[in-house]
């Protein structure tokens, strides 16, 4: 059976490292895709990419719609590598922060964190405030991998789309994907 990968994608800046998400997962054997996206989530991508929601729902395994609370990944007992949110909006961390499940996607966190499997937050805002910093500190505590999504530039990027690649090679690693062409130091 292959290992399931739930991904989240809400309304933050960073669609684009969603789709790399599902297409690195597709590529990997042995792993499916498990795909909710908030309303949010749907709207910037319009907004933010030459691509609509569809192109991310293409690339997925299975799709859920996010007012689906009676889901699979609702459930616990559905057994799951994890769950990565990429992009992360801070009003999401505050979701999962404050325990507030209103969404499948709300839900599948809490879960996650319930379950005590992995949590990844490709968490996307400039500059922080106190309540982002809290509720992000509040979740690392429980447990959640914090991973901003941050320029990097060590790995020499000579493209967006090369920096978008790192970034989801190291947002899918943490729930045990070795990405074929991850350029490690
Ligand atoms: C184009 C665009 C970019 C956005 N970027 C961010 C962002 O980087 N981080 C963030 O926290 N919210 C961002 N927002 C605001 C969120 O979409 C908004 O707070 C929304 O309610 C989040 O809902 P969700 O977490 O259910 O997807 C953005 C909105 C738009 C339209």
């Amino acid at each position: 059976m292959s290992k399931r990968i739930i991904v989240g994608v809400t309304g933050a800046s960073g669609i684009d490292v969603a789709r790399e998400v599902l297409e690195l997962i597709a590529d990997t054997d042995g792993f499916e895709s498990h795909l909710v996206m908030s309303d949010s989530a749907k709207r910037t991508a319009e907004l933010e990419c030459t691509y609509g929601p569809d192109a991310l729902e293409k690339a997925a395994d299975v799709v859920y719609p996010n007012d689906r609370i009676e889901s699979r990944i609702a459930s616990g007992t559905f057994r799951t590598e994890g769950m990565v949110i990429v992009p992360c909006s801070m009003k999401t961390v505050a979701g999962i922060a404050g325990g507030f499940s209103d969404s499948l996607l709300l839900r599948a966190a809490d879960v996650v964190l319930k379950e005590r499997r992995k949590l990844v937050l490709a968490v996307r805002e400039t500059p922080f405030n106190g309540i982002h910093l809290r509720n992000m500190k509040e979740l690392w505590e429980m447990g959640a991998d914090i991973m901003p999504l941050m320029m990097t530039f060590y790995n020499r990027p000579e493209t967006i789309e090369d920096m978008v690649h790192h970034m989801a090679c190291k947002c899918v690693e943490r729930l045990g994907i070795e990405p074929k062409c991850f350029k490690r130091w």
